[in-house]
């Protein structure tokens, strides 16, 4: 007896593409038998892990019996000390990818919509589909969001629309003014969803600090993560932070368990470690101003970022460069999956693994 379990499945499923991860590099050690591998492929710390997350792990293992604490008391304290929040507008998530599905189990359906920009986060339209809602994206400007293109694609079935600032995988961003602008002609039925993934290198005066317009707009959600800037990414935790309605109603769909006592524990320490903050964001100015030179060297294009990787014009088809990079020993990320399949995403890498790559492109685009 046979049976058609795609047809069975709901119908935003059916059509589902999995997301695609970085190259692990033992996948490439196992593909091709080689070793020495740098990774530069999904905007991870290249500093390593913070030793006081490294320790409050160590110190959380005598639990490990023990289910965690489910309203994670400890870390919302933590992170409502750190920017001046009440603990009542956290949400906390397995990474903030968890938290973008949450929103949109919490307020999406077949019936209504979501609006993103052209070359916003490959995760978005795949939760919005996995619910079965409707995606609308709007045209881009010079690969960043374009929020008047945005405010015109807004129907009346509009319920959340997407902002990642900094963008993935452009590096593109929205000033504070330009943003507040924005927010203040969105009615207050639409939810935005502010992603701050990378804010803690884009940190100046001109730009918006989600966490702190969150008072003022009713509507904002704005997501943070521990996997980029404070080096948790194995870990899996992020928070959303939102008006205490919202926030009541995303903890009635969170799982009880969704965030671990390692990753708690390791995040509460990280948000105590400003120094390896501090030295986070330095090392990725420098890496970044490495970079830039030596593509710029190389005469190719790329996209200005402010975050922690750059976006690379290689003016043909890119993936054939990728896969020669590959052979290389360096994991890159190619972007036909975003649409722009000339363009290759590269992390910023210590000033070793930045020499590395340019030495590698320089190779395999000479040959
Ligand atoms: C814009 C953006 N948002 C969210 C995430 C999700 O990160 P995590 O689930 O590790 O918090 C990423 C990861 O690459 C990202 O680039």
């Amino acid at each position: 007896m046979s049976c058609d379990y795609v047809a069975l499945a709901n119908s935003g499923v059916q059509q589902l593409k999995p997301y695609q991860a970085g190259k692990p590099i033992e996948e490439l050690e196992r593909e091709l038998g080689i070793c020495n591998i740098i990774k530069l492929a999904s905007n991870e710390n290249p500093l390593g892990p913070s030793p006081k997350a490294i320790a409050a792990i160590q110190q959380e293992l005598a639990e490990l019996t023990r289910y965690p604490d489910s309203n994670g008391h400890q870390l919302k304290q933590a992170i409502s000390r750190n920017f001046d929040l009440d603990p009542a507008q956290i949400t906390l998530g397995n990474g903030s990818n968890d938290l973008l599905e949450l929103i949109t189990r919490t307020f999406l359906n077949s019936t209504n919509e979501a609006v993103y920009s052209e070359f916003a986060f490959v995760v978005y339209p795949l939760v919005v589909q996995a619910v079965g809602a409707k995606s609308v994206v709007a045209p881009a400007k010079e690969f960043g969001h374009n929020l008047q293109a945005i405010s015109e694609a807004i129907s009346d079935k509009t319920r959340l629309i997407f902002i990642a600032n900094p963008n993935n995988p452009t590096g593109t961003v929205i000033a504070k003014d330009e943003l507040c602008a924005f927010l203040d002609s969105i009615p207050a039925d639409i939810l935005v969803v502010l992603d701050e993934a990378y804010s803690e290198y884009a940190m100046d005066d001109a730009m918006p600090n989600g966490l702190a317009l969150v008072k003022h707009y009713p509507n904002l959600i704005v997501t943070r993560t521990f996997s980029k800037a404070y080096g948790l990414a194995a870990l899996r935790v992020g928070f959303a932070v939102s008006n205490p309605v919202i926030t009541d109603l995303l903890n009635r769909v969170r799982q009880p368990f969704n965030v671990n006592s390692f990753a708690m524990a390791a995040a509460v320490a990280c948000l105590n470690d400003t120094d390896y903050l501090a030295q986070t964001v330095a090392l990725n100015a420098q890496g970044m101003q490495q970079l830039t030179k030596g593509i710029q060297q190389m005469g190719l294009g790329y996209i200005p970022s402010k975050a922690n990787f750059i976006t690379i014009d290689m003016g043909e088809d890119a993936l054939p460069i990728y896969q020669k990079l590959l052979h290389e020993g360096v994991i890159v990320r190619p972007l036909g999956v975003y649409n722009l399949p000339n363009h290759l995403r590269v992390t910023i890498g210590t000033e070793s693994e930045n020499t590395r790559f340019l030495l590698a492109l320089k190779k395999v685009i000479q040959c």
